[in-house]
């Protein structure tokens, strides 16, 4: 499986902007492979500390004679001397893995894998899941935008959203998408009315909120009855039987999204059964869709979940979809390249205040937001070989915000100058981000085996300004 993976390698890249580790000190042995979604061997650990606990991540792993934190065949540290701190670092194997474990999951159902283009825009990144024929579900004109310079094809885009402009309407109209995932009776008509004045035909799926509780954080639930997504379930009929009238419109699906971050099956199914009610009753008034397609959401371990294997989703999936001759379609973010991250950050104080022991670092909520906006975990681990300790350290940011914290009460021996890992960043990490605080965006830094290549570059000042008046 994944010789694929490995033989994807120099096409695309930039020769001046990779490096390949001169010291590879640590064995690679095929590592992703090894750790992907299941549990790692018994005697391996990413922090000493946290022994009893079962490790949750996969990626990174510490070189066995050194004890150093690899990506890969290279060494954070060596990446963290080339290109800096504060730093995303993916690795290939990882990101492809994840995507080729979709296909092979739901292989004996016909299956198109549509990657969420928002979990991470990086265009090397969405340029490796298009070689691999992937589809992308894009959010807006500039993912389009993304996906097309990175080679995807139009025909495998699906359209999500809530606030389609006429000029993103127009250009993936012209781009010649899969179809446009409609999220009310306003978009249909603008989307006909578009259409019209191109003289071209808008494929059409109803994104439909089934009103299920996805039993993840209240942000990122969007399947709920007050959820501003998708058309309630109540009134997709009569929208379909006006997307069936209206002129330069073709239907051609069905879709629903409920969430993110989502552990356990059962949400997923119960929405999957209301959808395939409708898509009865609309075969019943004669519309007949070309695919199904059920969001994206599949959770990853951060910490401690236990997410649902994918096979098991294909396998509930398999006898519902028996009697349904189109297409099935995904829109997976986070569990193709969540794991596929981490973020590179360096202590640079250690301050004692009442009560509690704060370690701050190079890498603040304007790098990553998500454990300041969701109060999410991400694994903080030293680079070098960890120290045994019992104290408590909460890991705080740069940025003139009290929420600036990306990890409190983690069990931590650190000293100024140390370098740490947060972990599982690769999805909603540096597409998240902002220059708050006039900080400049963060360098992305590929891995793939021993060769490293930067994907993004460091912004500098200049760039903060580049826009405004001189
Ligand atoms: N499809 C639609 C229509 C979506 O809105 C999303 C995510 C996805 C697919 C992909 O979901 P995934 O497979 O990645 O869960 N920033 C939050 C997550 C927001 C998700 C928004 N929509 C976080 O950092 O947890």
């Amino acid at each position: 499986m994944w010789t694929q993976g490995w033989a994807l390698s120099a096409s695309w890249r930039n020769a001046g902007f990779s490096h390949r580790a001169s010291a590879c000190s640590g064995t690679f042995g095929n590592f992703a492979l090894f750790f992907h979604q299941s549990c790692p061997p018994s005697n391996f650990s990413l922090t000493q500390t946290a022994m009893s606990r079962p490790l949750t991540v996969f990626g990174p792993y510490r070189s066995p004679t050194d004890g150093t934190l690899m990506l890969e065949s290279v060494s954070l540290n060596e990446v963290a001397e080339r290109y800096g701190t504060p730093c995303y670092v993916y690795s290939q194997s990882v990101l492809l893995q994840s995507y080729q474990e979709y296909r092979d999951a739901f292989q004996s159902l016909d299956t198109l894998v549509c990657y969420a283009v928002k979990a991470n825009a990086n265009l090397s990144l969405l340029r490796l899941l298009a070689a691999q024929g992937a589809g992308f579900d894009i959010v807006s004109g500039g993912e389009l935008f993304r996906v097309l310079q990175a080679g995807g094809d139009p025909r495998r885009i699906v359209f999500s959203g809530v606030a389609k402009s006429r000029q993103e309407i127009d250009e993936a109209l012209m781009a010649g998408i899969l179809c446009f995932n409609v999220e009310s009776a306003a978009e249909l008509r603008r989307l006909s009315e578009r259409a019209t004045r191109l003289a071209v035909t808008a494929p059409v799926s109803l994104r439909v909120n089934p009103e299920v509780d996805a039993r993840t954080h209240p942000y990122i639930a969007t399947g709920l009855r007050t959820s501003k997504f998708g058309v309630p379930a109540t009134d997709a009929l009569a929208l379909y039987r006006e997307a069936k009238k209206l002129p330069h419109l073709k239907i051609v699906g069905i879709d629903c999204h409920i969430g993110s971050q989502i552990t356990t099956l059962e949400p997923f199914l119960e929405a999957t059964d209301k959808i395939l009610d409708l898509v009865h009753q609309l075969a019943e008034e004669d519309i007949h869709l070309e695919h199904i397609d059920l969001g994206g959401g599949v959770g990853i371990c951060y910490r401690d979940e236990n997410p649902l294997s994918l096979s098991d989703y294909a396998s509930a999936l398999k006898p519902r979809f028996s009697q349904f001759r189109g297409r099935l379609l995904f829109e997976p973010g986070r569990r193709i390249v969540g794991n596929a991250g981490l973020l590179l950050t360096r202590v640079e104080y250690l301050k004692s205040i009442p009560e509690r022991q704060l370690v701050i670092v190079d890498a603040g909520m304007n790098d990553l937001m998500r454990p300041s906006l969701y109060q999410a975990w991400h694994e903080i681990v030293p680079v070098d070989a960890p120290r045994k300790t019992d104290q408590k350290v909460d890991i705080v940011g740069p940025v003139c915000e009290s929420t600036d914290v990306l990890g409190t009460e983690r069990v931590l021996d650190v000293q100024a100058g140390d370098l740490l890992a947060i972990l599982s960043c690769g999805a909603y990490g540096a597409s998240m981000s902002s220059r708050y605080n006039a900080r400049p965006l963060l360098p992305e830094v590929l891995v793939n085996g021993s060769l490293t290549t930067v994907i993004r570059r460091r912004e500098t000042y200049a760039d903060l300004i580049q826009h405004e008046l001189p």
